[in-house]
């Protein structure tokens, strides 16, 4: 390619961005942004497939067949929703099975929440209420993301999020209508939770060096510090409309910033746990490995099928 044709690419690229129009797979578009793309849309895909592992361990023990029933279809949306994102990060030229492996090898990481445990089924709501609340507030903005492949599958996965938020919210106001040991219980798994979901945003601005990059690119429409203030100012009267308490004795509305102050987040926490240190992480990796290594019969099979298939067209 020539320098000449190289710098129009770009400037059809960069003029692109700047109309806020879609880039798509046939286009050509700077490695980094690439990388970048298939980076995060793989981090988020693996968050989706690992994503089913804490819920999906009370499908069985789930109270009645109402919750079963509801437990079931959310765990599957989530699988449909690594599906989707892995099938974006394809048409940007990722491969599949390799993102997959570097996930069970460690290579890549998934959102540091799904590493806690769920110990109730109490978890199981304020997980739809909290984690889903706060993936609702960090994905509504990438259905405007540059990348058209990414932002269209964000369109479907966020009506589903906003399914799941609801039905964790409505189970743990059925909970709070119940007996004292179930309010407690909720009130148990606020606790736990409430700072995790705080971390989903990830590092604060002045940590996050690769956030001014991405808003240059529009994949992130707005900074980390941002959503998750977003997420603070939106969950607290969900919270004293339900009747638990958030824990954190900093947590006050600010009348001049019109938003709630809360407490400093216990950084060095998230660290430990994106380092694969959290208290379930080796036990994610290792059940999502299990699971893939058990497959690999079902992925053979297609292979066989699929090239049997083609042959067969070949002859006729
Ligand atoms: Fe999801
Ligand atoms: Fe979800």
């Amino acid at each position: 390619m020539t320098t000449t044709e190289l710098s129009d690419l770009e400037r059809h690229f960069e003029r692109t961005i700047e109309h806020d129009l879609r880039v798509e797979p046939r286009d050509w578009v700077p490695d980094e942004y690439r990388a970048t793309l298939i980076r995060q849309i793989a981090q988020h895909a693996h968050s989706e497939i690992i994503g089913m592992q804490p819920e999906g361990n009370w499908i069985t023990r789930a109270p009645s067949l109402r919750r079963k029933a509801i437990l079931l279809a959310k765990v599957q949306d989530e699988a449909g929703h690594g599906l989707y994102l892995y099938s974006a990060a394809e048409t940007l030229g990722a491969d599949r099975g390799e993102l997959t492996q570097r996930l069970i090898s460690g290579k890549q990481k998934y959102s540091s929440i799904f590493n806690y445990p769920t110990l109730t089924f109490a978890d199981v709501g304020v997980i739809g209420w909290l984690v889903d609340g706060a993936a609702i507030c960090n994905q509504v903005p990438l259905c405007r993301c540059s990348y058209g492949p990414y932002a269209r599958a964000m369109i479907r996965i966020c009506k589903e999020e906003s399914f799941h938020q609801r039905q964790g919210y409505e189970l743990l106001m059925t909970m709070m209508r119940g007996t004292k040991a179930q309010r407690q219980m909720v009130q148990d798994a606020t606790d736990r939770w409430w700072w995790p979901s705080l971390m989903m945003f990830g590092p604060p601005d002045g940590d996050s060096p690769n956030t001014a990059q991405s808003m240059a690119w529009k994949v992130k429409r707005h900074t980390n510090d941002e959503l998750r203030q977003r997420f603070v100012d939106m969950t607290v009267p969900q919270a004293e409309a339900l009747g638990v308490t958030l824990p954190d004795a900093d947590l006050a509305w600010n009348q001049e910033r019109a938003s709630y102050d809360f407490g400093e987040i216990d950084w060095s926490e998230f660290k430990q746990v994106l380092r694969g240190n959290g208290p379930c992480s080796a036990q994610r990796v290792a059940h999502r490995k299990r699971a893939h290594d058990e497959g690999a019969w079902v992925r053979e099979a297609a292979a066989a099928h699929a090239r049997k298939h083609r042959e067969a067209v070949a002859v006729a």
